[in-house]
């Protein structure tokens, strides 16, 4: 695990990850959304980069047509898509079934970006979820319901299903970086990064990918 001296720390120091993949040809990448990636984003639309033959898959999304702002197409649009060159047609969303088979079947993907929830969650892959599994609609649980009820109004407005990408196709990836901000993910990071490999804790698959980096600040 490397531990980086604070926040923007952590954005750089991925954001060189991120530049080095923009690099390849036709370059693919898995994005996700929530707080962790947020220096990251920022850092990435300084640097300019170009991402005219990148392709993006996000790890998952909100299940319910009535939310705006708060979809995750919403966060990525403005935190990153709306200030890069990359073509629209390139930019793939979970929520729409066609491209399930896409992101399940080798696309080949150079680089996939995660955070972990509090429970041990990669994408919406909650507790429980098989090894095995791949792009589904899902219910979230109730920790992670009332974890992303501060991006509400309220926790009623929280929708309470997802479609996510699985974690067997999360571990197709030649190389995945998981990152974590904050001293109440240490406790789930190290439970999940050299406890016991268990569906019980989603992110413990990860030990199985020869690949894996792990980017912490608190
Ligand atoms: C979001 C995602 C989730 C988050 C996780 C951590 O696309 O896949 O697994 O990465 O819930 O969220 P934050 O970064 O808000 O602590």
């Amino acid at each position: 695990m490397k531990v980086l001296k604070n926040y923007w720390e952590l954005g750089c120091r991925v954001a060189d990850i991120v530049e080095h993949t923009l690099a390849l040809p036709e370059p693919k990448l898995i994005l996700p959304t929530g707080s962790t990636p947020l220096s990251l984003y920022k850092e990435l639309v300084n640097r300019d980069l170009d991402w005219s033959t990148a392709t993006t898959f996000n790890l998952d999304e909100y299940v319910d047509n009535t939310i705006q702002d708060q979809s995750y197409r919403y966060f990525m649009w403005e935190n990153l898509f709306k200030h890069v060159n990359i073509n629209e047609d390139n930019i793939y969303f979970p929520g729409d079934t066609a491209v399930w088979p896409q992101m399940d079947y080798g696309v080949g993907v150079d680089l996939c970006l995660l955070g972990i929830g509090g429970n041990g969650h990669i994408a919406f892959n909650e507790p429980g979820s098989s090894f095995e599994s791949e792009t589904r609609m899902v219910d979230l649980t109730e920790e992670t319901i009332k974890d992303n009820s501060r991006f509400f109004p309220t926790i009623d407005d929280v929708p309470t299903q997802a479609v996510t990408m699985g974690l067997k196709t999360i571990m197709k990836s030649k190389k995945i970086v998981l990152m974590a901000n904050g001293e109440q993910k240490l406790n789930i990071l190290n439970v999940a990064m050299n406890g016991e490999i268990t569906e019980t804790v989603p992110a413990s698959i990860l030990q199985k990918h020869k690949n894996v980096k792990v980017y912490y600040c608190d």
